[in-house]
């Protein structure tokens, strides 16, 4: 380590086998750490507990007496911020699971490669100063945002926000358009909530999720007897709204069969069940959403003109969220607190180096693909902060853990999620170029000279922040190190 650094941090090696003592002792100290070591769990849980405690340990599964899972919870239980490393020589599902659920930070496999020890050192060490380094918590949100579920201050967002506000009074039809994942849904059930229709149904149909032979009864309802397994008279989606509001989903995917009686129930108020004679009267205000592009389908005449104008009367245009990537981060935090009060993580900040990444990505999926993300890293971040490390690879971090695709509802990590193998190196640096290359823009050189800066800061980061440790492997002087990471 450096000379810049005023006290090592300490390792403690908990094994009751001395040569791997001895190794890894010689391994650690050999990079300036000051190694203590303790023969058996019990032994290690008092060296904890007389303090001051180390700042990593080293703790083997398998020991004559207490076992390491015991002792990691007696050692968790005293400190619960305690780093500590399991290592094992039998690695079996149970104790991986059972150490990470327990707050290991890390699970290894004897016999060890002394550069991965150091490495996983290092690492351990740095999450913990990140921690530490994140600070005190100011929220970015406010109690409305939690009432009305939307969280946006972009301008465009409030645009968004001023139109719901001037629709609701009336019974007007509005059309939100989108990509996937960009709030329609949300904005629809925010109309309906501040309408006059807020006590009577939201009903949401997917056009897309149901097949055509079947939508029509699911909208208007059918008589007993009008088809094949019409055993009984049921009552659709517009009877059953009665009343309220019915959001239609998807609507460039609607047949245009169905296309002609929606357009019914917008000019006439009224609705027919299918295999019925009778005339309903239908008391429904409608919102529809699509991300398919109506106009391009008008021409193709594959969604009828008429309906068009009719349902377009008023038209909301959903942002991308690359658009408004000021809002990300009081869109992270209320997915945070969200996922708090659901009990579902108890993780409450992301770190600046993490919310820079965040900030940065294209998302292709929107808010629902953050929304993923940021369940997803909650679940895996090991203090109370998500670090670029919790962060998927794709987005620049350092997890390969799978994220669910924009489609996939929240899902937890599968419990055996630390024997997924180690990322591939390569494949973690394509991905983050890709980032920085689709953020390419203005002056080539100018851009690149800070891709260069941005990348040797973390390099000297890594090195803990000492220069003439992250020169030297660069074949750089300190001096230039510094120059360069300076330099705009
Ligand atoms: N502005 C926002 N603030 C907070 N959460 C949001 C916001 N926009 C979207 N979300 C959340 O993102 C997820 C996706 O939103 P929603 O289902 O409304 O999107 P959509 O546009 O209907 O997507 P799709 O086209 O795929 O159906 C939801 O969980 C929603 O709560
Ligand atoms: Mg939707």
């Amino acid at each position: 380590m450096s000379d810049s650094t005023p006290k090592p941090p300490t390792i403690l090696v908990i094994d009751d086998d001395a040569e791997i003592r001895y190794s890894l002792s010689r391994v650690l100290s050999g990079r300036g750490y000051q190694v203590l070591e303790a023969p058996s769990g019990e032994q290690g849980i008092a060296l904890v507990k007389k303090g001051p405690p180390p700042d990593l340990i080293f703790l083997d599964v398998r020991m004559s007496g207490m076992g390491g899972i015991e002792a990691l919870q007696h050692i968790r239980s005293a400190h619960p911020r305690q780093l500590v490393v399991l290592m094992t020589a039998f690695g079996t599902a149970q104790t991986a699971i059972e150490a990470m659920k327990y707050g290991a930070f890390d699970y290894v496999m004897k016999p060890f490669d002394p550069a991965k020890v150091l490495a996983l050192a290092q690492n351990a060490l740095k999450a913990h100063a990140d921690l530490r380094a994140v600070g005190d918590y100011k929220p970015t949100i406010n109690a409305d945002d939690y009432r009305e579920g939307i969280v946006g201050s972009s301008p465009v967002m409030q645009d968004v926000f001023k139109v719901i506000g001037q629709v609701t009074a009336s019974d007007v039809t509005v059309m939100i358009t989108g990509e996937s994942g960009t709030g329609k849904e949300l904005v629809a059930r925010s109309i309906w909530k501040h309408s006059h229709r807020a006590s009577k149904p939201f009903i949401a149909v997917n056009c897309a999720a149901i097949p055509d032979n079947l939508i029509e009864s699911e909208l208007f309802g059918h008589e007993k007897g009008s088809f094949t397994g019409a055993t009984l008279q049921r009552l659709g989606k517009f009877e059953l709204c009665d009343g309220g509001t019915i959001f239609l989903d998807e609507i460039g995917d609607m047949a245009l069969a169905t296309q002609t009686k929606i357009l019914r129930v917008l000019q006439q108020g009224e609705i027919q069940r299918v295999g019925g004679t009778e005339t309903i009267r239908a008391d429904v205000r409608i919102i529809a959403a699509t991300n398919k592009d109506l106009e391009e389908m008008v021409k193709a005449k594959t969604f009828r003109e008429d309906l068009y104008y009719r349902l377009n009367v008023v038209r909301i245009k959903m942002p991308a969220l690359r658009e408004r990537a000021d809002d990300i981060p009081q869109i992270v935090d209320f997915c945070l607190q969200n996922l708090v009060k659901q009990r579902k993580a108890r993780v409450s900040k992301v770190s600046p180096e993490a919310m820079a990444l965040l900030v940065r990505h294209r998302w292709p999926g929107n808010v629902r693909e953050l929304e993923n993300v940021i369940y997803r890293s909650a679940v895996i971040a090991q203090g109370d902060a998500i670090l670029v490390k919790d962060l998927p690879v794709e987005i620049g971090g350092g997890s390969s853990a799978a994220v669910p695709g924009p489609e996939v509802a929240p899902a937890p990590v599968p419990a055996d999620a630390a024997e997924v193998p180690p990322e591939d190196p390569a494949q973690r640096l394509t991905a983050a170029f890709n980032t920085i290359f689709s953020e390419l823009k203005g002056d080539g050189v100018e851009m690149l000279a800070r891709t260069e800066r941005e990348l040797l800061q973390r390099w000297l980061a890594a090195h803990g922040g000492d220069p003439v440790a992250a020169a030297k492997p660069l074949g750089l002087t300190k001096v230039q190190l510094q120059k360069k990471v300076k330099e705009v």
